[in-house]
C-alpha cells in the first residue's frame, strides 16, 4: 500500500507515530511560513502542517499543490497546540507534521467546489459525477446504501432465503411500463426485453422448488420519470412458497423495523405498521400512499352542502361527483397564500378551490357571519358553513379547503394539497418513518382511454377467493390479494399472493383482453410451468433506491445512485443513449427511420 493509515482514522492515540497517508487536497491554506493541507480520503479529513523548518522539500512541493491534487504525505502525528483543536472533526485533536510530500496526481480546477456543500446545478454534477461522488453527502449516501443491502442479505440469509440471479435479456414481463428492447444479431427481427421486474422468473423459481428466493435485482422501465422514478432501478425482489398475505407482511415488517434499528437508529418507526384498505386510504387521504406523519385528513362534505345554492357544488353533485375537503388548523394563511393555493390546485387539474377561513369564536355555534372570510362565502349560508366545518372536524380559527369534482379528480387535487400544506407547515417529523401497509386493492382498473381492463398490480396477482366466480363476469368488483408497503408518502414496495392455477391465470389474461394466441405467445411458458405442480406462492418487491432515499433523508433517488440518468433518461457523463455506426446497425438488421425533427447521428 502507498499508505500506512487512512486520513480520517487518525486520533490522539496515534500521537508520536510516523504515518504515510494518501489522499486528495480538500483545502490548502498558506499562512506565510506554514502551509496547511486538509488531506481527504474516504474515511475523512486530517490536517497536514507543512513547516519548512521540518522539511524544506516538503514545503516546496506543498507550495505548488492545489485543491483536488492527489498526494502522498509522510510525517509524524502530533497533538495540535492547545486552543487549535477542532471538535467538529474526528481528527480534530491532532495534525500530521509533514516530512515528505509527493504528488501522485494533479488536478485541473474542478467545475464546482468539492469542499463545500453549496448547491450545484444537477446537469453539472451528473456530467462530472466522479467529482460529485467525492463530496461527503454522496459518499455517505452510497455507504448507507451498502449497509442497507448488506443488512438485507444477512437478514434473509438467516431466514433461509437463497439469492438467485435471473437474466437481464428476457422476454417482456409486464409491470405497466414500456419495455427497453435489445435487438438480436443472430435472430434477425427478434428482440429481447429487459426485465421490468423479475416477476415471472421468481414465480418459476417457486415452481422449481426454491421455496424462499430473493435478489437485489436491477429493473428497467421506459416510463415518465419523477423524483422517485428512474429508468433503471433496483428492487429487493423476494418470493416465498406456501405462504399467505400475513406471512409476507410479517416478514416485511420485521425486515424494515430491524433494518432501521440497526442501520439508521436515529429514526423512529411506529410498530406494528398500521394497515389501511385501499378504499380507506383514498377516502381519508386521497391517494394510496399517504404520508401518515401528519393528519390533515380529507372528508366528503357532499351531504353537508347537498342543499346549497352554490352552482359549483350543485353541478358537481348533479354530475355524480363529490364535494370533498380538508381543514387546516389556524392561524389562517394570508390572502396571498390562499391565492397561491388556488393556483396550485388549478395547476393540478382542479376547476377551482373553495376556501373558507373561520374567524375566532367560542364554538362553531357562536361563529358569526362577519367572522367567516371566503370568496365563495355569499353562496353558502352560515349554517351550511357550520355543517361543512363539522364534517371536516374543524373549529373556529381553522381554514376549510373544498374541491367539487368527480371523486378521482377531487382526491388527486386534495391529496397534493395535503402534501403541500404538510410541507409548508412543517407537519411531518423528519426523524420519523411512518411505514404502513395498504391492502384490499381491486384486481382490475378500468382504463377509460383504451377502453379495457388493466391489472391494478400485475396480471399474476391472485383474486380474492370469494370473488373467483366473478373474475370474468364482473371484473370491476373483484378484490385482489395484493398489498403495498408505504412510507412517508412513498410507495416503497408492492406484492401479492399469486395465481398458481393455469386456468385462473388464463381467465385473468382474457379479462385483460388477450386472445388465446396472444396468451400462448406471451405467457405460454408460465402457463405450461403451472401444469407441472406449482406451489401456492407470493412475494413482494420493495424499491431499494426509494428505501435508501428515505433513510438518507433525500428527496430524489438520483442522490442515492452512483451513476444515475437524468430526468430525460440520459447518462450525461457517458453520453448514453448515443447513435451507433452503420456497421452495427447492419449487423442487427436495423434501418433507422427518424422523424424529421431528430438530427441524424453518425449511424444513420
Ligand atoms: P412494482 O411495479 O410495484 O412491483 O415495483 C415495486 C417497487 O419498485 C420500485 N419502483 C421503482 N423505483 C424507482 N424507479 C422506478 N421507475 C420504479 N418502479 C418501481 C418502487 C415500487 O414500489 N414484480 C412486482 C412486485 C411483486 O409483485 O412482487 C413489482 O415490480 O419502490
Amino acid at each position: 500500500m502507498l499508505r500506512t493509515h487512512c486520513c480520517g482514522e487518525l486520533r490522539a492515540e496515534h500521537s508520536g507515530q510516523k504515518v504515510t497517508l494518501a489522499g486528495w487536497v480538500h483545502r490548502r491554506r498558506d499562512h506565510g511560513g506554514l502551509i496547511f493541507l486538509d488531506l481527504r480520503d474516504r474515511e475523512g479529513l486530517v490536517q497536514v502542517t507543512v513547516n519548512p523548518a521540518i522539511s524544506a522539500a516538503a514545503h516546496r512541493a506543498a507550495d505548488a499543490v492545489r485543491n483536488e491534487w492527489v498526494l502522498q504525505v509522510e510525517g509524524a502525528v502530533a497533538r495540535r497546540p492547545s486552543g487549535t483543536e477542532n471538535a467538529a472533526l474526528g481528527t480534530g485533536e491532532i495534525e500530521v507534521l509533514a516530512e515528505g510530500v509527493r504528488v501522485l496526481g494533479e488536478s485541473k480546477t474542478p467545475p464546482f467546489y468539492i469542499n463545500e456543500d453549496a448547491p450545484v446545478e444537477e446537469a453539472l454534477r451528473l456530467r462530472y459525477r466522479y467529482l460529485d461522488l467525492r463530496r461527503q453527502r454522496l459518499q455517505g449516501n452510497l455507504a448507507l446504501r451498502h449497509r442497507v443491502v448488506k443488512f438485507i442479505r444477512d437478514f434473509l440469509d438467516a431466514r433461509g432465503f437463497l439469492e438467485v440471479e435471473t437474466p437481464v435479456l428476457i422476454k417482456s414481463t409486464p409491470e405497466g411500463a414500456r419495455d427497453y428492447l435489445v435487438p438480436s444479431r443472430v435472430h434477425p427481427g427478434h428482440f429481447y426485453a429487459l426485465p421490468q421486474s423479475p416477476q415471472q422468473l421468481k414465480q418459476l423459481l417457486m415452481v422449481a422448488g426454491f421455496d424462499r428466493y430473493f435478489q437485489i435485482a436491477r429493473c428497467f422501465r421506459d416510463e415518465d420519470l419523477r423524483a422517485d422514478r428512474s429508468p433503471e432501478f433496483t428492487q429487493l425482489d423476494l418470493e416465498m412458497s406456501f405462504v399467505e398475505e400475513e406471512d409476507i407482511l410479517g416478514l416485511t415488517e420485521e425486515l424494515f423495523t430491524s433494518l432501521v434499528k440497526l442501520v439508521t437508529p436515529q429514526f423512529k418507526v411506529d410498530s406494528p405498521f398500521p394497515r389501511l384498505s385501499y378504499a380507506e386510504a383514498l377516502a381519508r387521504y386521497g391517494n394510496d400512499k399517504p404520508d401518515l406523519r401528519f393528519g390533515l385528513e380529507l372528508a366528503d362534505v357532499s351531504a353537508a352542502v347537498a342543499g346549497a345554492q352554490f352552482t359549483v357544488f350543485r353541478r358537481a353533485l348533479a354530475d355524480g361527483g363529490v364535494v370533498k375537503g380538508l381543514a387546516v388548523p389556524g392561524p389562517n394563511p394570508s390572502r396571498r397564500e390562499l391565492d397561491e393555493l388556488v393556483e396550485l390546485a388549478k395547476g393540478w387539474g382542479a376547476q377551482g378551490l373553495v376556501w373558507i377561513a373561520l374567524g375566532p369564536a367560542g364554538s362553531l355555534e357562536a361563529l358569526t357571519a362577519d367572522a367567516v372570510r371566503s370568496a365563495a362565502g355569499r353562496h353558502l349560508s352560515l349554517d351550511e358553513v357550520r355543517s361543512v366545518a363539522r364534517a371536516l372536524k374543524a373549529g373556529p380559527g381553522d381554514l376549510l379547503l373544498l374541491v367539487a369534482d368527480q371523486a378521482k379528480a377531487a382526491n388527486e387535487v386534495l391529496s397534493r394539497l395535503r402534501a403541500e400544506l404538510g410541507r409548508r407547515r412543517g407537519l411531518a417529523d423528519p426523524q420519523r418513518l411512518a411505514f404502513a401497509f395498504v391492502t384490499d386493492f381491486p384486481l382490475f382498473e378500468w382504463n377509460q382511454e383504451a377502453g379495457r381492463w388493466d391489472s391494478a398490480h400485475h396480471p399474476f396477482t391472485a383474486p380474492h377467493p370469494d370473488d373467483l366466480a366473478r373474475v370474468e363476469s364482473d371484473p370491476g368488483r373483484v378484490r385482489a390479494r395484493s398489498y403495498d408497503v408505504i412510507c412517508n408518502g412513498y410507495e416503497l414496495g408492492s406484492g401479492s399472493i399469486r395465481i398458481h392455477r393455469p386456468e385462473l391465470q388464463r381467465q385473468v389474461f382474457r379479462v385483460l383482453g388477450y386472445d388465446d394466441a396472444q396468451i400462448k405467445a406471451r405467457f405460454g411458458h408460465l402457463l405450461e410451468a403451472f401444469e407441472y405442480g406449482a406451489p401456492p406462492h407470493g412475494g413482494i418487491a420493495p424499491g431499494i433506491d426509494r428505501l435508501v432515499m428515505l433513510l438518507a433523508g433525500e428527496e430524489n433517488i438520483r442522490e442515492v445512485m452512483a451513476f444515475p440518468k437524468n430526468q430525460a433518461a440520459v447518462d450525461v457523463m457517458l453520453d448514453a443513449p448515443s447513435p451507433v455506426d452503420d456497421q452495427q446497425l447492419r449487423e442487427l438488421h436495423l434501418r433507422l427511420e427518424l422523424p424529421a425533427a431528430v438530427a441524424p447521428g453518425p449511424g444513420s
